[in-house]
């Protein structure tokens, strides 16, 4: 078994890909819910993004001229950020995921910070643990939209964001989680349906919306991001069912609009964070956090 660099290549994004496809499946047996063409193709820019990025914190396992696993994190602004993790089923058990983690961890020394988010999976969870995270349980929103619960929209504008407001989506994310998504905004503005903004005397606040899926929140009060909350799912498109994941007890207000709006509730997974605690008016996207 070697480990070496994830490369910024068609073929490495592919190899991660279904790393990812072969492991995430086997966690769910029987549910029949394959990645959609979008989400792959999602998937195989992230991989490359990342790799090209960090290359020291995106990592490979070969056995045998075969990729088994893979890790990909990022360090921005102080934070490492572990984005994804997977081991082929025939490989999990036998020390590869921590090889990986370790190696991955490396490019994140001297960060005070950590994050990621963690699947259902119980080696998963113990594997982070033992890596110094905390782990916080987490409930996901999902199902349609019940549009009577919309009528009243606030008096807060929302508008369309663009590469225009980077300088403000960097300045929240720095005084809720201490560290800027910088060039992952790039990807996300390629890839995400729309970015949502607020941009008040009272403060500032953004979000991202793909089809029905809030991938990021993150405002400087509990206020605007329930104003932002619900705009997105106003604008989640008619038929799709709206999905908002990653919330812990510290986003009640999040949990309270889904309920309000007739999401179903349900605990799934953990978010693992090291050196801060979840920040309140934030909801993490899930794979660059
Ligand atoms: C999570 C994952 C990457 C770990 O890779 P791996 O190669 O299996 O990991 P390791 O063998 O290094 O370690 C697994 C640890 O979990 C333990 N473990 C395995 N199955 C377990 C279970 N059902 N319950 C509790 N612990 C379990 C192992 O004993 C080992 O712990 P130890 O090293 O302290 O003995 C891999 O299992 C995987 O791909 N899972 C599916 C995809 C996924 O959930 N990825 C994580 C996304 S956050």
């Amino acid at each position: 078994m070697i480990l070496r660099q994830v490369r910024d290549s068609p073929a490495d994004a592919e190899a991660v890909r279904e790393i990812s496809a072969a492991a995430f499946s086997a966690l769910t047996p029987g549910s029949g819910r394959l990645p959609t063409e979008r989400e792959n193709i999602f998937q195989l820019a992230r991989t490359r993004h990342l790799a090209g990025t960090d290359p020291q914190g995106c990592w490979l396992a070969v056995q045998d001229g075969q990729p088994v696993g893979f890790a990909l994190s990022a360090r921005r602004e102080g934070v490492w950020i572990l984005s994804l993790t997977a081991v082929l089923p025939q490989y999990q058990g036998k020390g590869v995921g921590r090889l990986l983690l370790d190696r991955a961890a490396e490019h994140g020394r001297g960060c005070l910070r950590g994050m990621m988010t963690v699947s259902i999976d119980p080696a998963a969870a113990r594997r982070y643990r033992k890596a110094g995270f905390t782990l916080y349980p987490t409930m996901r929103l999902s199902g349609p939209v019940d549009r009577s619960g919309l009528l009243d929209s606030g008096d807060i504008p929302v508008h369309p964001g663009n590469a225009g407001h980077l300088h403000l989506l960097d300045s929240v994310d720095r005084r809720l989680r201490g560290a800027a998504h910088g060039v992952d905004h790039e990807l996300m503005l390629a890839h995400y349906d729309e970015l949502l903004v607020v941009d008040t005397l009272a403060g500032s606040g953004y979000c991202y919306r793909d089809a029905g899926t809030v991938k990021l929140l993150a405002a400087t009060s509990k206020r605007l991001a329930v104003r932002l909350l619900r705009e997105a799912l106003a604008r989640v498109p008619e038929g799709a069912d709206a999905k908002v994941e990653w919330l812990t007890a510290e986003q009640e207000w999040a949990v309270d609009v889904g309920l309000e709006l007739g999401l179903t509730l349900e605990n799934r997974g953990y978010l693992a964070l090291r050196g801060l605690r979840p920040p309140v008016a934030y909801l993490p996207s899930g794979g660059l956090l």
